[in-house]
């Protein structure tokens, strides 16, 4: 009698494409906006919101984190669907919260109806559509290597902080557009920013930096 053929599952072979489909996807992801910074499409904003990042980015844990104090003029730039925003807000005197794409501002919008404390604003960070030493905090997450010249958006937050003022800067590693934790501190240094603190991991940080002195 002729020897059984093994059966072979087909489950394995798929995951295994769908996992590398997945790592390839990612790699000439990470290596595209670097090499072309510029806003995430707005078709991917289901990214930002997953249940399994607010694992690991809860909005109301990163807000504590930010160590606002309750008479704060805050802006956050780059607030894409908002996922941060009200959390923001609850703990600041007002929000700004801007982004270049008017559609993710409308989804910010929705999520901030009714808080009186939040102003939407479409702009450019290369280019703050705010007054000099008119703030005291900008939050960027996830947003800074979009920019196409991060030093001199970092030094257009510094001009638009009062003396004492802080950025706060997120990046995670499973965002595409994830920058490591020393190249943002090498930016910052360059934008005359002074490093103050770090918190997380270097997968998930959030770093302080102080403006103005
Ligand atoms: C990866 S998303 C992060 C959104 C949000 N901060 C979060 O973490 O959920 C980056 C956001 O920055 C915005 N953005 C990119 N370049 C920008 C620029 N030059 N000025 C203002 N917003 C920008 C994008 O439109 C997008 O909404």
């Amino acid at each position: 009698m002729a020897a059984p053929i093994p059966l072979r599952s087909p489950g394995r072979p798929l995951l295994t494409a769908l996992l590398t489909g997945l790592v390839l996807t990612q790699l000439g992801l990470r290596l595209w906006i670097r090499r072309w910074p510029r806003p995430i499409p707005y078709g991917w904003a289901w990214l930002l919101e997953n249940p399994w990042r607010r694992s690991y980015r809860d909005p109301e844990r990163l807000a504590a984190a930010c160590a606002l104090r309750a008479g704060d003029e805050v802006l956050e730039a780059g607030c894409g669907s908002g996922l941060f925003t009200p959390a923001l807000a609850a703990h600041c005197a007002h929000l700004s919260a801007l982004d270049i794409e008017p559609r993710y501002l409308a989804q910010t919008a929705r999520k901030t109806a009714g808080l009186g404390n939040v102003t939407l604003l479409q702009g450019d960070l290369a280019a703050l559509p705010c007054p000099d030493a008119s703030l005291d905090v900008v939050v960027l997450i996830s947003v800074l290597t979009e920019v196409p010249r991060p030093v001199d958006a970092l030094r257009e937050c510094r001009r638009v902080l009062r003396p004492g003022g802080r950025v706060v800067i997120g990046e995670e590693f499973f965002g595409p557009e994830y920058v490591r934790a020393g190249t943002v501190e090498r930016w910052a240094r360059e934008a005359g920013l002074r490093p103050l603190g770090r918190q997380g991991n270097p997968w998930a940080y959030l770093q302080t930096y102080a403006g103005p002195a």
